[in-house]
């Protein structure tokens, strides 16, 4: 059993990582945060809430708002891949100004801020060194999870493990060499890889294995709904399977005209999840990663040191091998667990 912690920029595949911490058993989530990545702060925040409302997550699962912009450099989105506001395309969610979605960002008194939630999560599952302790996934920007540990250096005893969705061995998606979540903010991402804690990278070489194929798609449509590629189903078996079609076409849609992805898009985020709650999918090994913050060229890449050039010691550190990555995936094992879920949220 796993306590996690989502700090996401939702996003399409960030909203099925959602999909998954609500309903993959064996993970507890504990509360969401929000970063400003696809698309503004203010419009990944009201996603986090219009997601959780679609997916009947439990009422007491909060949402948190954080930065709006990295650390020192400045803010990027993506609405060629996401749309303008994070979730283009996506049909039956509700907008962000429905009520209940609106009652979802509501706290008692003044909004909590995300580091001051992941902070109160921490402390009170930890219960000062005596209790369990918290896994903090990351499937945006890692400028919350870097001040959370700034900030609160104290409460790093009760974290079992980070975990993020970002960067390369030798690839890149928004430049030649760099992933989108670690090009929006390198400094922050070199800050956490520092933090002398476990932490799992799952890198852009083994989200690319996980592409929604159409026979993924129709089994998500369930067999007997009328189905051809790039047509709306008449009536898919229900709406959230709607919802999930629409999502992955917009998404395969984006892949296709940007990066010329032929066979369906990439679930990077999902992976997050997957990895914590069945970790026998993944094969990990482990490196020391850097970020690269000042080359012309190749800002935002991940140092994988693959032969061991840098000396390193046994930590998690600023010295030591910090970081596993994650370096392939039980594809199918994935996949049937995605289904499971969403099956798992139907039956709600
Ligand atoms: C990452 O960037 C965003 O487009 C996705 O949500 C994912 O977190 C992939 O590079
Ligand atoms: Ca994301």
């Amino acid at each position: 059993h796993r306590n996690i912690w989502l700090d996401c920029d939702p996003g399409h595949d960030d909203a099925t990582a959602i999909l998954l911490a609500v309903h993959t058993p064996g993970v507890s989530l504990l509360g969401i945060s929000t970063v400003h990545g696809n698309a503004s702060a203010e419009n990944t925040n009201n996603n986090a809430a219009r997601c959780l409302y679609a997916f009947a997550a439990p009422e007491d699962i909060k949402i948190y708002p954080g930065s709006t912009k990295p650390l020192i450099r400045p803010t990027r989105h993506d609405p060629e891949i996401h749309g303008i506001d994070g979730l283009g395309g996506v049909e039956g969610l509700p907008p962000g100004t429905y009520k209940p979605v609106q009652e979802r960002l509501k706290h008692p008194g003044r909004v909590p801020k995300a580091i001051d939630a992941i902070a109160r999560a921490v402390e009170q599952t930890w219960k000062d060194g005596a209790g369990d302790k918290v896994t903090i996934i990351s499937s945006g920007p890692m400028t919350n999870i870097a001040l959370f540990v700034s900030v609160y250096p104290e409460l790093l005893g009760g974290i079992e493990e980070f975990v993020f969705m970002g960067g390369g061995v030798g690839i890149g998606n928004r430049s030649a060499s760099a992933e989108f979540n670690i090009l929006c903010d390198p400094e922050a991402a070199q800050i956490v890889l520092d933090v002398p804690v476990k932490k799992t990278m799952i890198p852009l070489n083994v989200t690319h294995t996980a592409i929604v194929t159409l026979e993924t798609l129709r089994k998500l449509l369930s067999s007997d709904a009328p189905y051809s590629p790039g047509v709306a189903p008449v009536k898919a078996s229900t709406n959230l399977r709607h919802m999930l079609w629409t999502l992955i076409w917009y998404f395969a849609e984006s892949y296709k005209s940007t990066f010329g992805f032929m066979h369906g898009p990439p679930l990077h985020d999902a992976l997050t999840i997957a990895y914590v709650s069945n970790p026998e999918l993944f094969k990990c090994k482990r490196y020391r990663v850097d970020v690269e913050l000042s080359g012309t060229h190749t800002a935002g890449e991940t140092v994988v040191d693959i032969w061991n050039y840098r000396s390193c010691d046994d930590s998690w550190g600023r010295d030591g091998k910090n970081c596993m990555v994650a370096e392939s995936l039980d594809v199918s094992g994935f996949f049937q667990l995605f289904l499971d879920c969403v099956s798992r949220c139907d039956a709600v």
